[in-house]
């Protein structure tokens, strides 16, 4: 195993200007050990803004990553563009020694997540998935109750993120199958998904049945007025809502349902819902709060209970941030080389093909 460290300052290129991209930015510029020395994305006026935002030279600021890779002295980039470049651009920057932080999904099949974990793992370089939503102050809480067993054994889980009116961006390349790779399950179900099994300390899964729908999506309804996504033109090509359900290695079963645009109460929902042998457990999120998101459901004397511990806050992409750095900066960059995100993309990928195929699934290996 090698166990190389980074003692200086380390070198920090963002690629991508969205919300991906501002969120590394000013992750990063909250840590001492960490310069964020160049950017690069499309949009002029972004580039501008936060260039003369966070004080990067001119001469530092590119259109392309590709000319940024060319010419800047880094030590990692973070790459929140298109799903479609996450494994091009990662790829391309491990091959020059770069180590990488890159937006969910770790890219748009698990095809491309494996290749990019190949290229880390020869590179001896980290590869690191933002999962930021799991840095929320009620998962972190539930789960060190969940590791001191105070829920006992959990045998089913319910995950969701729901919208009503949450396509992000008419034509933008969210709505693209070749850009984004898929629609609300790989966009948003990723998320749930990821914290789910970070709960549930890793399970593996074993099969995966799954069902897509594209109802509204495609004929006009369901698009969210307010978004700001790059992209113009394309067609809405990918599912609004995916169901899913899934069997995991210790026994348990989890159901995952995923939208972007239903007829339904859903504002902006998201959610994970357990039930253990000794307790269960409800985070509800509703427009992205994080107060009193946390209920925890069990016996006290034999009499029904419910507890609500006073969370709220959280850290999200500012912990992503600093762990990828103590990553670079503590060596032993091979423990970290996305194998995370590429399960997580199997069984995205597993469940795509059971919604085409009309069958369960079963997964073969596990990263
Ligand atoms: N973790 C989260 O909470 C979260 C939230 C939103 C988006 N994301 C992810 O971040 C990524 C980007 O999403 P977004 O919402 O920021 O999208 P966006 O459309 O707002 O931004 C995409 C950026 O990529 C840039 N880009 C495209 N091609 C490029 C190229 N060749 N060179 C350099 N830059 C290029 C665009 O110019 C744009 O600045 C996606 O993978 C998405 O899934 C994650």
């Amino acid at each position: 195993m090698a166990s190389e460290t980074h003692n200086e300052k380390i070198r920090v290129g963002i690629i991508g200007l969205g919300f991906g991209g501002e969120s590394a930015l000013k992750g990063f510029r909250l840590l001492p050990n960490v310069d964020v020395v160049a950017l690069a994305g499309l949009e002029e006026d972004r580039l501008a803004y936060l260039g003369d935002t966070y004080d990067i030279p001119t001469s530092s600021r590119y259109r392309d990553y590709k000319d940024l890779l060319a010419n800047e002295q880094l030590d990692a980039v973070s790459v929140g563009v298109p799903n479609a470049l996450h494994a091009p651009i990662a790829i391309a920057a491990l091959e020059r020694g770069l180590h990488v932080l890159c937006e969910k999904p770790l890219a748009r099949n698990s095809e491309e997540a494996a290749s990019m974990v190949e290229s880390a793992t020869k590179a001896n370089r980290v590869l690191q998935v933002v999962f930021n939503h799991r840095e929320r102050n009620d998962v972190q809480t539930l789960k060190r109750y969940i590791d001191e067993g105070k829920l006992g054994n959990i045998y089913y889980a319910k995950a969701y993120w729901m919208r009503r009116r949450g396509i992000p961006g008419a034509g933008s390349w969210f709505v693209n199958k070749n850009m984004a790779g898929g629609g609300p399950l790989i966009d948003l179900g990723v998320h749930v998904l990821d914290m789910t099994l970070y709960l549930l300390q890793e399970p593996s899964v074993l099969t995966v049945s799954a069902s897509t729908y594209n109802e509204l999506g495609s004929n006009g309804v369901g698009f969210d007025p307010n978004a700001r996504k790059s992209g113009s033109g394309h067609g809405y090509e990918v599912e609004d809502l995916a169901t899913a359900f899934l069997r995991l290695s210790n026994g348990a079963t989890m159901l995952l349902e995923t939208s972007w645009a239903t007829h339904s109460s859903a504002q902006d929902d998201y959610g994970i819902v357990l039930y253990g042998t000794e307790g269960g457990a409800d985070i509800r999120v509703k427009n992205y709060n994080t107060e009193n998101t946390l209920t925890i459901y069990t016996d006290i004397a034999g009499v029904p209970s419910e507890i609500t511990p006073h969370v709220r806050g959280g850290q999200f992409h500012n912990a992503v941030t600093k762990e990828f750095a103590e990553r670079i900066a503590g060596g032993n960059w091979s423990l970290y080389n996305g194998s995370d995100g590429l399960r997580r993309a199997r069984i995205i990928d597993a469940c795509y093909t059971s919604a085409l195929q009309g069958r369960e699934v079963l997964l073969e290996t596990e990263a």
